[in-house]
């Protein structure tokens, strides 16, 4: 028997138990043991609840037994869940995580520890819910240089922009939903604003590129500028807006950013609605692949999880090599990125076209049928270029990109 403790008794903490109580025989045969959950630390009472005879208040009563052999955290937060992992570690337990706060702040120190004490820090969880895409990057595409992820991170505004294209609903409707299926962190400016994407693209970036990529680095724009007229513009375009967390190598750069972007019919990622997320790969011998699937939500978060357990299981007394180091991987300056751009104006007729194109150059124009003002597309430019021009124009609105 392996003995398990989970800490944190939340979404996806109850999903853990869930899922092992759920699939117990199966999840034991591919372990190789039975899979026990014998504490669930929370400081709340569970009265009536199964958990109840496990629950236990005090983090040293899973910390002392030494059968316990697998810590499971899903608490969120970095601390106090960093010092809870960092004392398993030490005690020569493994750790599972979900929490993305914890690994894209202290990843390395984690792993390290990990490294130190012969025992695996694993946390397929953190990134795009119940998709596996750590494992595959760390294990599977390694014979590739990487040379593109971007992805659909972040299943609440996915949901958001989703439901306001295709149902119509406004943005507050859209958010409330989310939340009470309980996709949304619990302060939802995390998944509004992009830093839950920018976590998770930062992790994804580190391990695809073997340094350490800080998320304060990254620069990263939410959906809540993006409006019911800017989908309109898309659709026309034959596009979607969608939140894509990004990082791409061209030559000796690394580029990341977080920011909405107007995605082709055409582009893989331009299919993945609702709550489902997807991580596109690009590897210099692989060429494209993509994963995809639940990106949040209660078990298919927790399904994540136990997929640790069970490798956690069958690597006990083993490390698993993780190439993610220490060492800072400095980003190149996003002004130097290359990007197309639709801009919307206030204002339509030839001084603004003459205005448009004084400033860009050649571009396409885009029109909403009874809309007083001009949509256009800039053609590829950089970054510093565009924002000088942009600066320059008159009652912009406005601007998205294109992904690539
Ligand atoms: N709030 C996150 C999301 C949960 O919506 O994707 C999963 O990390």
């Amino acid at each position: 028997m392996i003995n398990v403790a989970v800490l944190g008794y939340g979404t996806v903490g109850s999903g853990v138990v869930e899922v092992i109580n759920t699939n117990r025989e199966i999840i034991s045969k591919k372990a190789g043991d039975e899979i026990n959950i014998k504490y669930v630390l929370d400081l709340r009472e569970f009265p009536g609840d199964p958990v109840e005879k496990i629950l236990v208040h005090d983090y040293e009563t899973i910390l002392k037994d030494d059968s316990v052999k697998i810590v499971v955290e899903v608490m969120g937060g970095v601390e106090p869940a960093f010092t809870f992992a960092m004392k398993a570690l030490g005690r020569g337990k493994n750790v599972c995580t979900s929490n993305k706060e914890l690994v894209a702040n202290k990843g390395p120190e984690l792993l390290k520890a990990a490294k130190e004490n012969n025992v695996n820090f694993l946390f397929e969880a953190s990134c795009g819910g119940g998709i596996p895409i750590i494992r595959p990057l760390n294990s599977s595409l390694t014979a590739d240089e990487i040379l593109e992820i971007s992805g659909i991170l972040n299943g609440t505004t996915n949901y958001i922009l989703t439901q306001m294209a295709d149902c119509e609903w406004d943005f507050d409707k859209a958010l409330k939903t989310a939340q009470d299926k309980g996709y949304a962190e619990r302060n939802p400016e995390a998944d509004i604003e992009g830093y839950d994407a920018c976590r998770k693209i930062a992790i994804l970036s580190s391990l695809a590129y073997g340094k350490t990529v800080d998320y304060r680095d990254i620069y990263t724009e939410g959906i809540s500028a993006v409006t019911s007229m800017d989908i309109e513009y898309a659709k026309k375009m034959e596009c979607a807006i969608k939140l894509i967390a990004s990082s791409r190598r061209e030559k000796d750069n690394i580029y990341a950013l977080v920011t909405p972007m107007l995605v082709k019919k055409e582009h893989p990622l331009y299919s993945v609605n609702g709550v489902f997320n997807a991580v596109f790969v690009k590897g210099n011998m692989v060429g494209e692949t993509m994963f995809y699937g639940s990106g949040a939500g209660k078990l298919p978060t927790a399904s994540a999880v136990v997929g640790d357990v069970v490798d956690a299981a069958r690597h006990l007394g083993e490390h698993i090599e993780v190439s993610w180091e220490d060492e800072k991987l400095t980003l190149a300056e996003e002004e130097n990125s290359e990007n197309r751009y639709f801009v919307r104006v206030g204002a339509k007729g030839d001084d603004t076209d003459k205005k448009i194109e004084s400033l860009f150059g050649s571009v396409e124009y885009i029109f909403l049928d009874g809309i007083k003002e001009t949509g256009f597309v800039t053609g590829n430019m950089t970054e510093k270029k565009f924002n000088e021009a942009y600066d320059r124009l008159d009652e912009k609105i406005t601007r998205i990109r294109f992904k690539a």
